[in-house]
């Protein structure tokens, strides 16, 4: 993309790969990478820039350890931070994390206040709701990754049991990026044939059993490469691409990201991902996205799936950078449950006028 400025800051595992598939696939014309190990920064942006001779578009890289090098940047993503370590879940990291953004969001800020801005550190659900309260941003431009790199691989999923191209499969997981992620079923077709209708040989492939366990397997999956290398950094390299294309293009792109919601299904003052528009700006719209009974936020409580699954809630102490005097908050991560919740408030409202 001509004429654009992408900064990535955090050169870890997921930072450079964001980079690497920003560099590859265009899309930006300037990437820049800002880490407080500068050494890294400067190494990692060295060694990118030594490819962009093979890069789908020509694209200035840069990369150090002075903010100074994200001035006036498009698009911030941010994945500086503490990562999992194996058995630990993201929720485990937000301690640390708000407290590193509680240092950065100001200076970037200052460096680039007309950014749309995307977290992509975990536990993001929690840390969107942080920086959105910290910055003072419009939710529209301040959002997380949330829960597309956990759509592409439930995409992958049913692509590879259907045997069909992995861009004919259209299903959404919904919710935290984390262990109560759940996907929309009632609305996940392959080309135009609802994923349950799907049939292979006479066949219904995708029985209620095995969408159970792709579900889980999809929850599961980041343990499952950590487990393996330590870190999941390749497949969120990509889906970071995609977001940023989207908003540097004005694709208008549908994508499960995460924004803080301010009343939809009842919910407020929370971060979850459901489908949302995704364009120059940041997030134009976020759908109302139809349930069904068989998913939390439908009609039977929590989808099928084990009540601990989804019953989790937590609470996060942390504090608020602006105004001046520090203010605690309580972030809720129920989000799913709480969907549930709500929405069934709501039709026993509706019974009971
Ligand atoms: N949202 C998702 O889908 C998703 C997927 C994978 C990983 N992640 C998360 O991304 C984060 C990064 O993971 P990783 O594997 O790249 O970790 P990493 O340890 O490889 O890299 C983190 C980098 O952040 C840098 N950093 C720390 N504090 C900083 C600060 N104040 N300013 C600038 N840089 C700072 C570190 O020096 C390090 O280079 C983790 O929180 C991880 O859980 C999210």
């Amino acid at each position: 993309m001509a004429g654009s400025k992408l900064a990535v800051v955090g050169a870890g595992s997921v930072g450079t790969s964001l980079a690497y598939a920003a560099l590859i696939r265009g899309s930006a014309s300037n990437i820049a990478l800002f880490d407080v190990n500068a050494p890294k920064a400067e190494a990692e942006a060295l060694d990118l820039a030594h490819g962009s001779q093979f890069a789908a578009a020509s694209a200035a890289v840069t990369g150090g350890g002075d903010i100074a090098v994200t001035e006036g940047a498009d698009v911030v993503v941010i994945t500086a931070g503490a990562k999992q370590n194996p058995g630990q879940s993201r929720l485990d990291l937000a301690g640390t994390n708000v407290r590193i953004l509680e240092q950065l969001m100001p200076p970037l800020l200052e460096r680039a206040p007309d950014a749309v801005y995307v977290l992509v550190t975990n536990p993001c659900d929690v840390l969107t709701v942080a920086a959105q309260r910290i910055s003072g941003l419009p939710p529209e431009r301040i959002f997380s990754s949330g829960t597309v790199l956990d759509t592409s691989r439930l995409r992958w999923l049913l692509a590879r049991r259907a045997g069909v191209s992995v861009t004919s499969v259209h299903a959404s997981m919904v919710g935290e990026h984390g262990d109560t992620e759940f996907p929309l079923w009632s609305g996940a077709t392959i080309g135009p044939v609802p994923i349950r209708a799907w049939t292979a040989g006479g066949e219904r492939i995708f029985t209620p059993e095995y969408l159970a366990d792709t579900a889980r397997e999809v929850v599961q999956a980041a343990y499952k490469v950590i487990a393996g290398k330590g870190a999941t950094n390749y497949a969120i390299g990509l889906s970071g691409a995609r977001i940023v294309e989207a908003l540097l293009r004005d694709d208008n792109a549908v994508l499960p990201v995460s924004t803080v919601l301010s009343g939809l299904h009842g919910i407020s003052g929370v971060a979850l991902s459901l489908p949302s528009v995704v364009g120059r700006g940041g997030v134009h719209r976020v759908l109302e996205t139809p349930m069904d009974d068989g998913e939390p936020g439908g009609t039977a409580p929590f989808g099928g799936y084990p009540a601990p699954h989804y019953g989790r809630a937590g609470t996060l102490k942390g504090r608020h950078a602006t105004p001046p005097q520090p203010l605690r908050w309580r972030v809720r991560i129920s989000s799913p449950t709480e969907v549930h919740a709500v929405q069934a408030q709501r039709r026993t409202n509706r019974s009971n006028p």
